[in-house]
């Protein structure tokens, strides 16, 4: 092993395909909140590896489940069956309605999932269009960038698949209007989180659910990102339409799942609505990974320290207080942050245009150049597009902790803008 952030950063430089953009950031380990850096320098950890590490950093219950897990059977074929597998199923079933479920091992793989079901729906009447909105995102896959709503993810990997079409966000009017013979589903995300913490309404929720009916179309949910509790609800599109009348009514056919759910092991599903969860028949869709006997030991374990240390309700009222401490910094410090939006504890800053005094290389996006002195001021946070920074902490973030990430971003607007 070798501890030297510069020797592993080399490492990367010379073996890893440079895909990514990454951060000055050289982890070494974690707990609860907290990661550290190999320099032993600690850091709160409000991004959670992007809504991933819902339980924080190397959660006792969750190593335990992997223990135990582990010196019983790690991965048995799909061709088998295996009690954690059924007993996750039932637990998401009961969680969204009738149906059933398909276990993969990311997000991506889960919409890819979505996009064969809506195929194999429409294929008898010749149907296989998928409409989603702009600015959304749903994977690296190439099905997953041609349904993206965004042209930076697809530049370069042109001609994308036939039959996605992008329409805007919370416009059903403009849906209805780009419906053809062809179109066989719609997919969006309840809350689109790459595209910079953007809730649907009610209203267009709603009316994508009667329009689906009017039309025979299915309607998916992408709850990758905003799912598994993050606002306060199980997904969601629950939170969003709590109190709305009919909203407790509201349910989609399809609904993708990954990030949270496996709390850091990388674990994806789908679940299909009662009438068509057989339309994936045997030989028609799989996984060698998905669905193992660890990963949903683990999946079981994450949802009954959900339950129990009631995560949900932590992440409504602590993500409510966070917002609003965000909002009173956006009033304090208008030269640096616009607006805070977002719900329960997956929430955004838009940075002020051309922040006064912003550290870094100016033709470099404003967000990363913010994440990277919040870095120095021991905070992680996660950049959406170049304006935006979003807080995706883990669900049993603590007051205290919240306070602390409030407060170094209170410091750093400070250094940043006029002292209040
Ligand atoms: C809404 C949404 N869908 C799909 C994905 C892709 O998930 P994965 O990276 O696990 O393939 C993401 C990842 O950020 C996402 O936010």
């Amino acid at each position: 092993m070798c501890p030297d952030a510069a020797a592993i950063q080399a490492l990367f430089q010379q073996n890893v395909i440079p895909s990514y953009g990454r951060f000055d950031l050289v982890l070494s380990h974690g707990a609860g909140s907290y990661v550290y850096d190999v320099a032993g320098k600690r850091y709160l950890d409000l991004g959670a590896g992007i809504a991933v590490s819902c339980l924080g950093h190397c959660h006792p219950a969750v190593t335990e489940a992997l223990l135990e897990q582990s010196r019983r059977l790690v991965h048995v074929s799909n061709f088998y069956y295996h009690e954690p597998q059924g007993r996750l199923a039932q637990r998401l079933v009961q969680l969204l309605g009738p149906g059933k479920c398909f276990f993969c091992n990311s997000g991506g793989e889960a919409n890819e999932g979505l996009f064969k079901l809506a195929r194999k729906f429409g294929h008898e009447t010749g149907r296989f269009e998928i409409l989603t909105a702009h600015n959304s995102f749903h994977g690296r896959t190439l099905a997953g960038i041609s349904a993206t709503g965004q042209e930076k993810v697809k530049k370069g990997f042109e001609p994308m698949l036939p039959g996605f079409r992008q329409v805007p966000y919370n416009d059903l009017n403009a849906l209805r209007a780009a419906l053809s013979p062809a179109t066989a589903a719609v997919l969006v995300e309840a809350i689109q989180g790459e595209g910079g913490v953007t809730a649907a309404t009610p209203d267009y929720l709603l009316g994508l659910r009667q329009l689906c009916d009017e039309k025979n179309l299915l309607l998916l949910v992408d709850g990758v990102q905003d799912g598994h509790f993050r606002t306060g609800r199980f997904q969601s599109f629950q939170r969003i339409l709590e109190g709305v009348p009919a909203g407790d009514g509201f349910c989609p056919d399809g609904l993708s799942m990954a990030k949270s759910l496996g709390g850091g092991l990388p674990v994806g599903a789908f679940w299909v609505r009662a009438p068509y969860a057989e339309l994936l028949g045997p030989g028609t869709h799989g996984s060698t990974f998905g669905g193992s006997p660890l990963a949903c030991a683990v999946a079981l374990r994450i949802l009954d320290v959900i339950q129990r240390e009631k995560l949900a309700e932590n992440a409504r009222q602590l993500g409510d207080s966070l917002k609003s401490g965000l909002q009173q910094l956006s009033e304090l410090f208008p030269g640096v942050i616009r607006a805070a939006r977002g719900l329960g504890l997956m929430l955004a800053m838009e940075l002020a245009p051309n922040i006064p005094h912003l550290p870094g290389d100016p033709d470099k996006p404003q967000a990363a150049r913010f994440a990277n002195l919040l870095h120095a001021a021991g905070l992680l946070t996660i950049p959406a597009g170049g304006q935006i920074l979003r807080l995706l902490p883990p669900l049993n973030l603590r007051p205290p902790e919240a306070q602390e990430g409030l407060d170094i971003l209170q410091t750093v607007c400070q250094r940043l803008g006029k002292t209040p």
